[in-house]
């Protein structure tokens, strides 16, 4: 049997996966199996920060994977406290738990929610406001603050306490605070599998007000929107607020499996010994990449990914049959006069690989993408839109 064959056989079918198969790659480029090259705009859904094969991030795991490849959370290792001091001294926050996925790190920020809530108001102070179209996992919890029913069929009852706003409308926000007993708001500030809806900063920094207000936490979901893609090392940092806490995952491990969940001040003693774990957490050889990861991402490196962004839109502008483009930096989404599934699997035929967002065309290019790429990429895109 060859590998499609074998994965329909034996592994469960929850993804309705292309038909390509992928072999290896460098940078930008993919090529499956018989040697047809891709140019990947969608860097395994904002993961691969430096693309494929990049030689600087695989060294650093390799090196750290021959001299100790894990311990658990017993011990100390430098990889470890390395990544967090380098995350808190980047951001201004103080303390960074350490998992293996997005879906994690926000179950610690939901956890921090409740911790956050139990101290403030008692067992029943645990609402926490979410956004309509959000994603936030695939946990019961984190699919419970997913603001999309289409998520929830099947999986009911989910743990309760989550309550939805409407994304921009700031008067659903304080509604929601003067009729239930919230402890946090929790967000993504472009909402990437929602169809890359960028929050208005005007909105943004209301909630922001309301939160410090109403003693809430203010939570933010950087998982997709983190470690650089939109030109800023977090999101956040567009919009002049500074969290509470917020979640990453995805583009810090580079390839590997890592979430960071990030505490500042009023959240970073929320969580006690024995409050919460994670066998793989922090492991060595992941935090070494990230370590190379974050280190590259300069102020001067985040300028050429937010040039990249403009550059890309406005090819993107001038192109007939692309309409709605949304997002930042290096997570772009547009509208297709065509149905996006058809543009997609055009596209593909022609050697380049993108993705859905709702009804949306996604783009999530390797941070190192170049121009040309991005002109082929727009070539081939014209040639399927319509
Ligand atoms: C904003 C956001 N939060 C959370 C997640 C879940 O991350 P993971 O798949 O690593 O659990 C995703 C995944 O797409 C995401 O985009």
């Amino acid at each position: 049997m060859n590998t499609k064959e074998l994965d329909s056989k034996y592994v469960a079918h929850t993804y309705a996966r292309f038909p390509l198969e992928i072999v290896r790659g460098k940078g930008a480029l993919a090529y499956d199996e018989e040697g047809k090259e891709y140019l990947d705009l969608s860097s395994g859904i904002a993961v691969n920060t430096f693309g494929y094969g990049d030689e600087e991030w695989a060294n650093s795991v390799s090196s750290q994977l021959l001299s100790l490849q894990h311990t658990s959370n017993l011990y100390y290792t430098s990889p470890c406290a390395t990544l967090a001091k380098l995350l808190c001294e980047k951001t201004g926050m103080s303390k960074v738990f350490f998992s293996n996925s997005g879906a994690e790190a926000n179950e610690c920020a939901i956890k921090l929610a409740r911790a956050h809530g139990e101290k403030k108001g008692g067992k029943d102070c645990f609402k926490i406001i979410c956004l309509e179209s959000s994603f936030h996992g695939r946990t019961l919890a984190t699919l419970a603050a997913t603001g999309q029913a289409v998520f929830h069929e099947k999986f009911q009852p989910l743990p309760e306490g989550f309550v939805f706003a409407k994304a921009g409308d700031i008067e659903s926000v304080e509604k929601l605070i003067e009729e239930n007993n919230c402890c946090a708001v929790f967000m993504e500030l472009i909402q990437g599998e929602g169809g890359v809806n960028v929050l208005e900063k005007e909105f943004v920094q209301k909630v922001y007000s309301l939160a410090k207000e109403n003693d809430l936490l203010f939570m933010i979901d950087e998982v997709q929107t983190g470690n650089g893609r939109t030109g800023k090392l977090y999101a956040y940092m567009h919009y002049d607020v500074k969290p509470d806490v917020f979640t990453t995952a995805k583009g810090l491990g580079g390839g590997l499996p890592i979430g960071a969940c990030v505490m500042g001040e009023k959240a970073q003693d929320l969580l006690s010994f024995g409050d919460h774990g994670s066998t793989f957490g922090g492991n060595p050889a992941v935090c070494a990449g990230a370590v190379n990861i974050i280190s590259r991402l300069t102020d001067e490196f985040l300028s050429e990914v937010t040039a990249k962004g403009e550059y890309l839109k406005k090819k993107l502008s001038e192109t007939e049959g692309i309409r709605e483009i949304s997002g930042m930096g290096m997570m772009l989404g547009f509208l297709a006069e065509k149905e996006s599934a058809e543009v997609i699997s055009a596209a593909r035929e022609k050697g380049l690989l993108v993705i859905k967002a709702k009804n949306k065309i996604r783009l999530l290019p390797p941070l190192c993408v170049t121009y040309e790429q991005l002109d082929k990429a727009v070539e081939i895109l014209a040639s399927c839109v319509r």
